[in-house]
């Protein structure tokens, strides 16, 4: 690969200033979040019949995923008992009014029931937090019904071992997983911007590079990586499934029939992209494949102005080097 103008160094320097969120932001939304639920656990010490049992940090905070447009922090928050509303709209206002007991030092108006989430606004400084209901029945492993942000439906999962999950393919590529996933998210959030109904969820995208891993793909040269990234999407088309074993056997995954199927690494009945259709498929293989092609040109280009063009059509246009 011709590398004189934009090499792997100059992927990470981008990184680092226009898509990564940087560390002294992410300590301070993690202990905005900390604070929350330190806060419940106190309220609980002293009500041990009160049905939130616990918050937790899930999404790209805990995951150590996100970009640098983080806009809110995910807190999954358990609620246990048969009173609760077991449809999202009376949830949601449950959890609202729960939370506001816990929390008696925000306003009313701070803990705002959302379409399926509570957001609790702070003011002045931070972040919202976005409060994500799971139902719990006492699992000891924290699983729990999940309402799903796309549709709203109630999903079987297990955010610690997600969060478990993914720490394992971050050990295993230190640095490199988790900067190649920011750079692909970073990727899907420009086409997003760009075209109108692009869709293609942060997880799935964590799923597929985990895949990737797992089949001994080496993450430390990022146009590489972004390389390998593309081709396995353009070659799968989006349609071969993909799946796991760490915690169940590939054999209790059931036949899907749905477009795409990257399948829950932590239940082997959830389908984690049931809801993409094969156009949306197809957008996102149409995509890889330019990006691809953009990167096979940027790394053949003979000048360093041609060379930044090709990666801008990967990244938008605030690509510079
Ligand atoms: N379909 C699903 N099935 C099971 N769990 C899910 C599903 N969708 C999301 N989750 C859980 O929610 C978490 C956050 O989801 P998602 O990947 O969409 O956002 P994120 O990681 O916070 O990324 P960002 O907000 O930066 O786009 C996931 O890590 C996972 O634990
Ligand atoms: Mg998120």
């Amino acid at each position: 690969m011709a590398r004189q103008h934009v090499d792997h160094r100059d992927i990470a320097d981008f990184a680092q200033v226009k898509v990564n969120l940087p560390k002294d932001k992410a300590d301070e939304y993690r202990a905005q979040a900390r604070r929350l639920r330190e806060k419940l656990e106190g309220y609980l010490a002293e009500h041990p019949d009160f049905t939130l049992k616990k918050m937790m940090l899930a999404g790209s905070l805990a995951k150590g995923t996100a970009l640098r447009s983080l806009n809110d922090i995910d807190v999954a928050c358990y609620i246990s008992g048969a009173n609760a509303p077991g449809d999202v709209p009376r949830l949601l206002d449950y959890l609202a009014e729960r939370l506001r007991k816990a929390f008696p030092n925000f306003s009313p108006d701070q803990v705002k029931p959302n379409t399926y989430s509570v957001t609790v606004s702070f003011r002045g400084s931070g972040l919202d937090v976005d409060v994500v209901p799971i139902l719990y029945n006492g699992d000891p492993d924290w699983y729990g019904n999940l309402v799903s942000q796309d549709d709203g439906t109630f999903l079987e999962t297990c955010i610690p071992r997600h969060l478990e999950f993914i720490r394992k393919r971050k050990q295993a590529h230190e640095t490199h997983f988790a900067q190649v996933a920011r750079l692909v998210k970073f990727w899907a959030r420009n086409l997003k911007r760009e075209r109108d109904g692009f869709r293609f969820k942060s997880f799935m995208i964590e799923l597929i590079l985990a895949h990737l891993a797992d089949l001994g793909l080496d993450f430390s040269d990022y146009p590489e990586a972004l390389q390998h990234f593309f081709t396995y999407v353009a070659r799968s088309n989006m349609r071969e499934q993909i799946l796991f074993d760490d915690y169940y056997e590939a054999s209790a995954v059931r036949t899907f029939t749905e477009t795409v199927r990257i399948i829950d690494p932590v239940n082997a009945k959830n389908n984690v992209s049931r809801l993409y259709t094969p156009a949306e498929a197809d957008a996102i293989v149409e995509a890889a494949l330019d990006s691809g092609d953009a990167i096979d040109a940027a790394l053949a280009a003979p000048t360093k102005q041609g060379t930044v063009y090709y990666w801008q059509k990967v990244f938008g246009s605030t690509f510079q080097v």
